[in-house]
């Protein structure tokens, strides 16, 4: 796709291609969160130049990581959870998640750095892999939407 920039855009404006991509054994309603309005939640997305559309998105907020993620974190304090990240089907392979997690990525590192981490799908792991996310857990079972791992990385401060 030509000219993507990814912005700033609200949890509301990605609940339909989460919902589709993510979770469609939940309605857009049972999408949101109590936190979605919090200022330390950031969601990003690229949007397909002629429609609109919403074409790629994923978030970010200040939560707690799972497990012993401190100690293997080099001791950073703030911890970040990556979450939501999705792609149109017919546009996956182009650089628009790679995007988007940059966004997130640089989101944190301007909020002070700290330990970002996710709860990655096992089929979305070699994404993140690639992304200098290491593996920190064998796979675990999913509360509803299968198998995850927990991945994480650390993001220095700007
Ligand atoms: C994971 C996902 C968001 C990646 O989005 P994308 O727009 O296709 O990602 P990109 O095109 O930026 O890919 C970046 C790199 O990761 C690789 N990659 C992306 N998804 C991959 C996958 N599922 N398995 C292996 N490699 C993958 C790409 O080949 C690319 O590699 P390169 O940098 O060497 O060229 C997308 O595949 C998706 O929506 N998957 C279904 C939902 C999902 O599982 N989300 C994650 C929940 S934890």
């Amino acid at each position: 796709m030509d000219q993507v920039v990814v912005e700033r855009v609200t949890p509301r404006d990605t609940a339909a291609l989460r919902q589709r991509v993510l979770r469609p054994h939940q309605s857009i309603e049972q999408l949101s969160s109590p936190r979605d309005d919090d200022p330390d939640t950031a969601v990003f997305a690229v949007r397909e130049p002629q429609s609109g559309e919403v074409a790629a998105t994923g978030s970010v907020r200040r939560e707690s990581s799972p497990g012993d993620l401190a100690d293997k974190a080099d001791g950073a304090h703030a911890h970040w959870r990556l979450r939501g990240m999705a792609t149109k089907e017919e546009l996956r392979g182009n650089g628009l998640g790679h995007l988007v997690l940059d966004a997130c990525v640089e989101q944190v590192r301007g909020r002070g750095g700290g330990v970002l981490w996710c709860s990655a799908r096992v089929g979305a792991r070699e994404f993140y892999a690639r992304a200098g996310f290491p593996q920190a857990a064998d796979a675990y079972a999913g509360a509803d939407v299968g198998p995850h791992v927990l991945m994480y990385r650390n993001v220095e401060p700007s």
